[in-house]
């Protein structure tokens, strides 16, 4: 793969036209979105999707998600628009939520992966829309990172991963909420929580009632387990350091930290634990503000992957609940699940 990859602005009309242009002739263009950068293309054409998997390295049976710019363009895609759908679209679209429906036809298997469903969406980003309008396209688009990376979520890191592979990136600024949307699946008996991202499950319970959630959002999935998602039976991101996840106060992980200070331990912390911590360290937000660690998440694991010195970090990590539950999701799978409690 060798192309020539184009620097598109969103602040620019005719970038957006270029775009859709783009994507209208088959492109591969690298959208920003409200959540994270996503690689997006013709949903609807499954020689163009598969190009999508090539690009990113991305395992065939790992469904992706169709992009709208409007309620209305979800029915021609899905065989039912239930009223849960329809209620969940109308109090948190356009927004990081993405609604799993059974497929119509039109959905090619490439999309989805072989699956009888369709995921969809309505991003916020007012650049996602505008791109989605001018083509008129329903657009197919996972995450932007190479497949084993932390998502994209400026430009420059898509640009990074996929620079010479795709034929264009949009820059829309850094993304608002920096984790993948919400992934709800309303094709089974009960609504089931399958990736918990910036709409909370409280939010969901709020509109839905009872919410199951999937086993593999908190936990390891057992080997040999079918994932309902398939995109969680993957060890979603590897970095290249081992990362650890402690819990306990600032001072007890302080105190581990320094007591193991060592050249190749690094730690990622809260904000007011910097002073405190003897080792190399990234903050990602203040303790209990889980909207600004959801928001610094990827491009610190980033940093901690550019750093090759890095061998072991040291993580601190929210509870799983309200927006804390997408940064857990995230992070115990960087940690390969260890957890040290003091
Ligand atoms: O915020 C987001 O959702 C971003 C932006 C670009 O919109 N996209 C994104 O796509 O995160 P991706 O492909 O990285 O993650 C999609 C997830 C995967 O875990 C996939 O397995 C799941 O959604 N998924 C997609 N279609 C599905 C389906 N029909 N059934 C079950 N899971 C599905
Ligand atoms: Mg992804």
């Amino acid at each position: 793969m060798n192309l020539k990859t184009e620097w598109l602005s969103a602040a620019r009309t005719e970038d957006i036209q270029r775009a859709a242009d783009l994507l209208k002739n088959g492109g591969l263009v690298g959208l920003p979105t409200e959540t994270v950068y996503g690689l997006a293309a013709n949903a609807l054409d499954g020689g163009v999707v598969k190009k999508i998997f090539l690009a990113k390295g991305r395992p065939q049976d790992n469904p992706l998600i169709v992009h709208v710019a409007s309620v209305e363009q979800v029915a021609p895609l899905v065989q039912v628009f239930p009223a849960g759908a329809q209620a969940l679209a109308k109090a948190y679209w356009p927004g990081p939520l993405t609604i799993i429906l059974p497929k119509a036809d039109c959905i090619p298997l490439e999309t989805s992966a072989g699956l009888p469903t369709v995921a969809v969406r309505f991003p916020a980003h007012p650049a996602a829309q505008a791109v989605i309008r001018a083509c008129g396209l329903p657009l197919a688009a996972p995450s932007g990172n190479l497949s084993g990376r932390p998502s994209p979520t400026t430009a420059q890191h898509m640009w990074h991963d996929m620079q010479g592979r795709i034929d264009a990136v949009l820059d829309g600024g850094p993304c608002e909420v920096g984790v993948e949307s919400t992934v709800v699946t309303l094709a089974g008996e009960r609504p089931r929580l399958l990736r918990p991202g910036g709409i909370t499950l409280e939010q969901l319970q709020a509109v839905l009632g009872p919410v199951d959630v999937d086993e593999a959002v908190l936990n390891r999935l057992p080997e040999g387990e079918t994932a309902a998602s398939p995109g969680m039976k993957y060890k979603h991101y590897a970095p290249n350091a081992r990362v650890i996840i402690i819990k306990g106060t600032s001072g007890q992980y302080a105190a581990y930290v320094n007591s193991h200070a060592a050249p190749g331990v690094a730690a990622l912390c809260y904000k007011e634990e910097e002073p405190m911590l003897q080792v190399p360290c990234i903050s990602y937000g203040g303790q209990g503000d889980d909207r600004a660690l959801a928001h610094e998440l990827f491009r610190a694991l980033r940093a901690f992957d550019d750093d090759t010195g890095v061998k072991l970090v040291y993580a601190r990590c929210p509870e799983p609940t309200g927006l804390g539950m997408a940064v857990y999701n995230r992070l115990i799978r960087a940690a390969g699940f260890e957890v040290l409690q003091l």
